[in-house]
């Protein structure tokens, strides 16, 4: 750019510039030129400080117009200097149809999942978390589990080739219960949590059993809190997840965490399973005595109850699921089929 050009005269070339400026560098390349920080609007004002006083006022008034009719001229083009577009040249089809995009789904374990979480919600539960990555402490040791248990076993449990830490070796959890000590190594009495979440076993992957699964704990730990409390909060929850008219019956059996233990069994009006009535559908009891005080709390004072549900067991009876291995086969045609909330 010549000294001697006048802004008018400048002024005069770049829109006839930006009126050829064809394409999108070239258009980015005029607003460096003109606009950017050492273009001509740029020069322009920094030329005024040389001008004797008394020209600057009107020599600065006509700088700023430049700088403007070049600011409106870029701004006239559009704002990204493209010019126009690939609709209005022809190299698009407006007109066309759209492609269709299909939207996703929430997969049918994790609306069992919430269902399940909302009817706790409901009954006082708050909600705890804990990490897959566990040491043999809580999932084991705290648990008051012997230490010849047969689910320690390296054939049943997926350790990590990790060395071990201050509370023994690192596994993948077998099951939520260890969020029951780490909640009660954090918080005192009264508690009153489920704690949702996936758990790991080394099990031959067949129509029942994965190697992975998801499960809800229950933990509820207060001053004067027994069976009675964990009958009602089971029966209530049940008949809502599964309809009122859902029995529950609790069969003895043994956890190495709660004493006495048992095994929740449901009947539903009008549905078999196998050809039988009863359907065994979680796990519970009173906790231990040596796993509370194994975590500082005073069994004499404090007593309550603990439960464990199965997420995929209780999807497959809601729909009617005959194998477990397809929540996992990620089919969309499986899938679509419990899209509550939009098409897959
Ligand atoms: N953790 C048990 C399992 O994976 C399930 C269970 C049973 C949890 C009884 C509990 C309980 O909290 O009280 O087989």
């Amino acid at each position: 750019m010549s000294q001697a050009s006048s802004p008018q005269e400048i002024l005069t070339r770049a829109l006839a510039e930006l009126a050829s400026a064809k394409d999108l560098a070239l258009a980015q390349a005029w607003r460096n030129r003109y606009l950017g920080r050492q273009g001509e609007a740029q020069k322009i004002l920094d030329g005024l400080k040389s001008l004797p006083a008394a020209e600057r006022p009107a020599a600065g008034k006509a700088a700023n117009d430049f700088r403007k009719a070049l600011e409106q001229a870029w701004a006239e083009r559009g704002e990204s200097g493209a010019g126009e577009s690939r609709a209005t040249s022809g190299e698009i089809d407006p007109t066309l149809p759209g492609k269709p995009y299909p939207s996703g789904a929430v997969h049918v374990v994790t609306q069992t999942l919430d269902r399940i979480i909302d009817i706790f919600h409901r009954l006082g539960f708050a909600l705890a978390d804990g990490p897959e990555i566990e040491t043999e402490h809580h999932n084991f040791d705290a648990l008051n589990t012997q230490s010849d248990h047969p689910a320690r076993d390296e054939a049943d449990t997926f350790y990590l080739d990790l060395p071990p830490g201050p509370h023994g070796r690192w596994l993948l959890r077998t099951q939520t219960s260890p969020v029951q000590i780490r909640v009660l190594e954090k918080r005192k009495p009264p508690i009153k949590i489920i704690a949702p979440g996936r758990c790991y076993r080394r099990d031959e992957v067949d129509a029942t059993h994965g190697i992975f699964f998801h499960q809800v704990e229950g933990l509820c730990v207060g001053e004067g809190i027994g069976l009675p409390h964990l009958k009602g909060v089971l029966e209530f929850f049940f008949r809502e997840l599964l309809g009122q008219g859902t029995k529950v019956r609790l069969r003895p059996h043994y956890f190495p965490f709660t004493e006495p233990s048992f095994e929740v069994d449901c009947s539903i009006p009008g549905k078999t399973f196998r050809g039988k009535e009863w359907l065994e559908i979680a796990g519970c009891g009173r906790v231990h005595p040596k796993v509370l005080r194994g975590v500082g709390v005073d069994p004499e004072k404090f007593t309550g109850y603990a439960f464990g549900l199965g997420v995929e067991r209780i999807a497959m009876v809601r729909h009617g699921i005959p194998d477990l291995r397809l929540f996992y086969e990620n089919d969309v045609r499986f899938l679509k089929q419990f899209a509550a909330y939009g098409a897959v």
